[in-house]
């Protein structure tokens, strides 16, 4: 199909039927990357992989970049710290393809630890409650690790979460959050607010919000602002520099596909990361390298002069070697055709099982692709059942209790085909629950 369609025209020239999705397949110019992946199997078989919003799969180059550094361990012993390529600059490495895929210049981010401590280090500069400010502005429903973050770091200040911590819910449909109820939040007790946090795409619904329209109501009201990006990196276009985002922070074992637990990134806009006046927690990663090893010699901390500052720890080199290879692919594929395939293979499942759902079930995730990435979450009264029979059928995807299935067509492995035969799956199983 024409790749200058717009999504409207593309979703009128869809048609039915297997041979058309394999139609759309033999014209995607990204199929081959399928074949860079391990993809799961099953008993043999390939299943549908619809989880990479959870689990991104294997690249094969990450797992030959892991026993690498694992044969580099045993040949080398200490001296891998030095010897090219050493591990001593493992992450710094990785910073260029991590920037472009944010939209940030090399030195404000960084990759260390897990993303729930990241948040808490971040928190740690960020939030400076004063008596008059000192409020954080959050979403309903928020990740839980990121609610507990924020609750705990407001007792740590001696602050009540009860008065404190805003949360902004959904609106009318009782699914989406609308920017302008935040907005609203702000006008009213702005002058209160000392930090916004939010899930750039909100792990349930899959709705992504209007990032650069929160920076400016935060502007606009003197409040830091910082986003959960967990679902997001990867998956949707991302300009934090441009949109003058604080900071952000984002886990690498979603759509970036680097492993269960990969490290973690962050994000610190560069007013703020090469200001050594900005307050962190130090360790001695985060030290300027020039005095890092001087050890006793030059005891106090003297911060990088970027978001490397917020280091604690030497970089966990086997955990993060997967991480290269699998942000390399991003810079190959390029993230402007893969976020027009994205946008076409969430349109066209959207497409197959609009028509199936009736009554009280619907699609939670907004239709406009501009408010949403790589994933639709399904609101079936038969979600239970209907989950049973795409994991019987080898589709594995995600079921949310009570009732909400989350599936993600992941544009760097997923097909078009599969988009049809999951719908297939999903027909076969509602009629049985008629
Ligand atoms: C939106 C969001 N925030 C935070 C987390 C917690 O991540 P971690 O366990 O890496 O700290 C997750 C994990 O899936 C998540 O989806």
């Amino acid at each position: 199909m024409n790749p200058d369609l717009t999504v409207a025209e593309f979703r009128a020239a869809l048609k039915e039927g297997p041979e058309f999705a394999r139609e759309l397949d033999r014209g995607d110019p990204l199929r081959e990357f399928r074949d860079r992946f391990e993809l799961p199997s099953a008993g043999g078989a390939t299943p549908i992989y619809l989880v990479g919003n959870s689990l991104g799969p294997l690249p094969l180059a990450s797992r030959e970049a892991a026993v690498r550094e694992m044969d580099r361990w045993g040949t080398l012993g200490v001296d891998g710290w030095f010897e090219d390529p050493s591990w001593y600059g493992l992450d710094d490495r990785f910073l260029g393809p991590l920037s472009r895929l944010v939209g940030a210049h090399p030195a404000e981010v960084a990759i260390m630890n897990g993303l729930t401590v990241n948040l808490h280090l971040l928190l740690a500069s960020f939030y400076s409650p004063t008596a008059g400010r000192r409020s954080i502005l959050i979403e309903r429903p928020c990740f839980p690790s990121d609610r507990f973050a924020v609750e705990t770091h407001l007792r740590w200040h001696g602050v009540d979460p009860e008065t404190d911590l805003i949360e902004i819910g959904p609106g009318e449909d009782g699914v989406l959050l609308n920017e302008s109820d935040i907005e609203r939040a702000l006008k009213e007790r702005g002058d209160r607010v000392a930090l916004i946090l939010l899930g750039g795409v909100n792990f349930l619904t899959g709705q992504l919000l209007d990032l650069p329209r929160i920076v400016k109501a935060a502007r606009g009201c003197g409040a830091r602002v910082g986003f959960d990006l967990a679902h997001a990196v990867g998956n949707v276009p991302l300009h934090l520099h441009d949109w003058d985002v604080d900071f952000a922070a984002w886990c690498h074992y979603k759509y970036v596909n680097a492993g269960p637990g990969a490290p973690a990134g962050v994000f610190v806009h560069e007013r703020h990361a090469t200001d050594r006046q900005t307050l962190r927690l130090g360790g001695w990663w985060g030290n300027d390298p020039e005095t890092r090893f001087r050890m006793q010699l030059d005891p106090g901390f003297v911060p990088r002069a970027d978001a490397g500052g917020w280091q604690l720890s030497c970089p966990p080199v086997l955990a993060m070697a997967p991480l290269g290879p699998a942000l390399a692919l991003f810079d190959e594929a390029g993230t402007e055709p893969l976020r027009a395939k994205s946008v076409r293979l969430t349109a066209y499942l959207e497409w197959l099982l609009s028509p199936l759902l009736n009554g009280p079930d619907r699609i939670l995730t907004p239709p406009d692709p501009e408010r949403r990435g790589a994933q639709l979450s399904i609101q079936v009264e038969a979600a239970a059942h209907v989950q049973q029979r795409l994991q019987q059928e080898g589709v594995i995807g995600d079921f949310r209790q009570p009732d909400v299935l989350r599936l993600a067509p992941c544009p760097l492995f997923n097909t078009y085909h599969e988009m049809w035969r999951v719908a297939e799956i999903f027909r076969g199983a509602l009629q049985e629950e008629s």
